[in-house]
């Protein structure tokens, strides 16, 4: 059985990510299954990129990254390379939209995500679809507006709720809260919906669907494209 130079790992069936290997271990079938079956994190660097104003986006994206076995999470602005084979990418919302950096990322003019796995999620407080006025509103439209940013469908998108701590807020967003409550006709206070359940709902769907695809791709008797 080869070593890992030639990319080459059990009977044959080329790795996707050399770089991953460290020498006979691959060319034991035990291991390589593991690999396979339990660890998406051992053949592909997961990065988690996201913005977040006060904090909870933040949460989510590290609690994301504890279960995913990564401590490759950047705040967008701190953010100097994109490096990770499947990128998460978060966003908050702030009045009706998504933060404009991460639409541009997502945009991808630069063309840094080519050929990357890429997973989306949204943080907002109003999950469901409502309607406002004329206009549909919520988390589905949110989503859907980062969506149509990537322009192309993620492996994965979820709507995470949010949290929003009146005293917390800067000056502008607490007249901007203020300006829609008032057209809205109802009192904003403090609100906390944020549940760590929905992050392992997030991994498991992840987790199903590299699993799915490298399975798919296995049974398409990948000759040279890796696992
Ligand atoms: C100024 C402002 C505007 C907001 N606008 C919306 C909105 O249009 N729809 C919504 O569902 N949530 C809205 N939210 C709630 C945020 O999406 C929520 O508080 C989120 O958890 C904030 O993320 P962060 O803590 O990472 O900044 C708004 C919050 C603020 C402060």
């Amino acid at each position: 059985m080869s070593k890992c130079e030639d990319g080459l790992g059990f009977g044959g069936i080329p790795l996707r990510y050399p770089a991953a290997c460290c020498g006979e271990l691959h060319s034991c079938p035990f291991l390589l299954r593991k690999m396979l079956i339990n660890g998406i994190r051992l053949i592909m660097d997961i990065q988690i990129i996201y913005y977040s104003k006060y904090g909870s986006t933040k949460e989510i994206a590290h609690a994301i990254g504890k279960k995913l076995h990564t401590d490759n999470i950047s705040d967008i602005m701190d953010l100097n390379e994109i490096t990770g084979d499947l990128v998460v990418v978060g966003s908050p919302v702030y009045s009706e939209i998504p933060y404009a950096d991460i639409i541009h990322l997502l945009r991808d003019e630069e063309r840094k995500l080519k050929d990357k796995e890429i997973a989306i999620f949204v943080v907002c407080m109003r999950k469901g679809l409502v309607k406002l006025g004329d206009k549909e509103s919520g988390g589905p439209v949110y989503l859907r507006k980062m969506e149509e940013a990537l322009g192309r469908p993620p492996i994965v998108s979820k709507i995470f709720g949010g949290r929003r701590i009146m005293a917390e807020l800067d000056c502008e967003d607490q007249k901007r809260i203020e300006a829609f409550s008032k057209r809205l006709g109802r009192e904003f206070n403090d609100e906390d919906i944020m549940s760590l359940e929905e992050v392992d709902e997030f991994i498991q769907d992840i987790k199903t669907k590299m699993n799915l695809e490298q399975k798919l791709h296995n049974q398409k008797g990948c000759s040279n494209k890796g696992i």
